[in-house]
């Protein structure tokens, strides 16, 4: 055998066991949120990653960026097209650029309560919307629960004339500058993470959160005020991309929606202990005054703010909102 035989044999060896241990390399998943570890979405996003890690060892790697480490939830979904992240969940009140019929789930006062919100997204009509982000790429995988949203302020908020002038961080929903609007206070959208810093230096007077985001965040540590108002819904579609999704191998692909089903029911059960627990955990730390509403009292905003509905249903359709009025029965 000549010495170029030889080089050749060699190099062509270690071209082969490089394209092995390419095939071999596992397939990195990145999962990038805003909200703390210990909250609903950040606990299921580490189980997610506990069970891919368990089932799909050497196959699949999770990543898991909390706190807006990676993007903020305005760049998340362009990240998910560009292929830089893999699987994200924003809120639904974040989906303006990619689909219009997510406006739904901000209607105020549209959902009596969590059971209502999970049978109307079980629901073929809510099953349906998953769908709605798909003309732009994007696959949706299900829903996934925080919780009510309450008000917080800088003053007590009981009826809606508390609340006139003041101005209010929104996540980036016209429905939601609708609702604020209603109440003549100002909304202003703003990125998730820049909302502590805006109440401590009081550049806003208030916000509307669930109450695993108000206590995980500090924000009940710089408002006097938080109303227990359960106005609005705060949930979650967990999304990827078609492209990255598709391209998996089918059993993978079976795993890994396995594997997020279940952390997504881990994450909703966790959120309906800190739904509870959380508030209890801010009322105890007396930082802060939780107002209990009358009756009368929140007729008075349910009053003023429901108008917002007419604005939206040639938006969202009218039987959609049949649909989801009617989960409430
Ligand atoms: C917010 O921006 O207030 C929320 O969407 C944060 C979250 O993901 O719960």
């Amino acid at each position: 055998m000549s010495m170029k035989q030889i080089l050749i044999g060699l190099t062509s060896a270690a071209l082969l066991s490089l394209s092995m241990a390419v095939q071999a390399a596992p397939i990195k998943l990145k999962f990038s949120h805003v909200v703390a570890e210990n909250t609903p979405k950040g606990q299921m996003a580490i189980k997610f990653k506990e069970l891919v890690a368990e089932r799909l060892k050497g196959k699949v790697e999770v990543e898991v960026f909390p706190n807006g480490q990676l993007f903020g939830d305005n760049k998340v979904l362009e990240a998910l097209l560009l292929g830089d992240v893999q699987l994200a969940s924003p809120s639904l009140s974040k989906f303006k650029k990619y689909t219009k019929k997510l406006q739904i789930f901000d209607l105020p006062f549209l959902f009596n309560d969590m059971a209502a919100a999970e049978k109307f997204q079980q629901s073929e009509a809510g099953q349906s919307l998953l769908k709605t982000v798909e003309k732009k790429g994007l696959i949706g995988l299900g829903y996934m629960h925080n919780g009510m949203k309450q008000m917080s302020a800088s003053k007590p908020l009981h009826v809606p004339a508390d609340a006139k002038g003041l101005k209010f961080r929104i996540m980036s929903s016209d429905v939601l500058a609708a609702q604020f609007e209603a109440v003549g206070a100002t909304p202003l959208k703003k990125p998730y993470s820049e909302v502590f810093t805006l109440l401590q230096t009081k550049a806003i007077d208030g916000q509307e959160n669930t109450w695993s985001n108000i206590r995980s965040k500090k924000f009940y540590e710089v408002q006097d005020n938080i109303t227990s108002s359960d106005h609005g819904l705060l949930d979650y579609m967990v999304v990827t991309s078609a492209e990255f999704w598709n391209g998996l191998p089918a059993d993978i692909r079976t795993e890994l929606k396995k594997a997020l089903d279940e952390a997504v029911a881990l994450g909703n059960k966790v959120a309906a202990e800190k739904s509870q627990s959380d508030k209890q955990a801010i009322i105890d730390s007396k930082r802060t005054k939780v107002i209990e509403l009358t009756k009368e009292e929140r007729q008075q905003w349910v009053d003023m703010m429901k108008p917002v509905w007419k604005k939206f249903e040639p938006i969202v359709g009218k039987d959609l909102l049949d649909a989801a009025i009617s989960a409430n029965k």
